[in-house]
């Protein structure tokens, strides 16, 4: 079975949805979808100038691009967007969950309805509400990919991040009940978990930390020495994306450098 042809990229004319692909992962991973092949990348941000300036830098790449500012966590919105995809280019082969917040952190003695439901409203009603018109979508046009982001903190969770760490826990189940649902109708849907990288959410983290030393601290207990590149993240989603994945189905992928999978201590000198 020849699944992609010599010579093709990845995506080789889908047409690919990246959500929060104003910044880090998500822009990584349209540009990338671009450089793989895709004929068209919508470009959708809550942020509508970093949508626009993402879907510039895919145009300049080749492809055809579209540039939207939707709140994933508003379902009228998210049901515009995917009206909107379908009205530009026809079809959404490829759509990539990756929109996220990391909410405040504190106990949850001490969280607030409002700390709960903001977090959740976008990890998870808005992955809900894109998943839900992506299947309406790819199941009229016979198939598709979906990959939502989830986070590596599943595989680890820690103190004070209650609600991003439920909300992602939640966007694996959304995920395996999607595939479970979905997999006679060709569609395949996965979820990659992201370890600690180098975007504004986690330079926003590392601001927070008390001081330089801890910074070094969490920077010396990544096993590879170094946080990861979103352009790494965006490896694994699109090739999650691609034919080549074609009897991958959902997966609960960690790209972490290891971190969740054994115990590291750094060599001491
Ligand atoms: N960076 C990490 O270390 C890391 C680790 C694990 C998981 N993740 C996940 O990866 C995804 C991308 O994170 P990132 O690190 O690239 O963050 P980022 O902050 O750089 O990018 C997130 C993007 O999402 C957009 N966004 C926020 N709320 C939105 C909404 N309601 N609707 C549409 N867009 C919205 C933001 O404007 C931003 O452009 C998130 O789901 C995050 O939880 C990141």
């Amino acid at each position: 079975m020849t699944v992609v042809s010599r010579g093709e990229g990845l995506v080789e004319g889908k047409v690919a949805l990246v959500t929060g692909a104003g910044s880090g992962i998500g822009r990584a991973t349209a540009l990338l979808l671009a450089q793989e092949g895709a004929s068209a990348v919508v470009v959708c941000d809550i942020d509508a100038d970093a949508a626009q300036a993402t879907a510039e830098e895919v145009l300049a790449i080749g492809a055809a691009a579209l540039g939207v500012g939707t709140d994933v966590g508003n379902r009228s919105q998210v049901d515009a967007l995917l009206r909107s995809a379908v009205d530009h280019f026809g079809r959404v082969d490829c759509a990539v969950n990756n929109a996220g917040v990391r909410g405040r952190s504190a106990l949850l003695v001490d969280y607030t309805d409002e700390d709960w439901r903001s977090v959740m409203q976008v990890n998870l009603d808005g992955v809900f509400y894109c998943l839900r018109a992506e299947l309406q979508v790819m199941r009229g046009q016979g198939g598709g990919a979906i990959v939502n982001v989830s986070s590596g903190t599943t595989a680890g969770p820690r103190a004070e991040l209650g609600a991003y760490v439920s909300s992602k826990f939640g966007v694996l189940g959304l995920s395996r009940v999607a595939a479970a649902e979905s997999a006679r109708d060709g569609i395949r849907v996965n979820a990659v978990l992201p370890g600690s990288t180098r975007t504004p959410m986690m330079d926003e983290y590392l601001a927070g930390l008390p001081g330089a030393e801890a910074v070094a601290v969490k920077l010396a207990g990544m096993p590879q020495g170094r946080l990861g590149d979103p352009a790494e993240i965006a490896e694994v989603i699109v090739w999650l994306c691609s034919a080549r994945a074609s009897f991958v189905n959902a997966v609960s992928l960690l790209a972490d450098g290891g971190i969740h999978s054994f115990s590291f201590r750094p060599a001491s000198n």
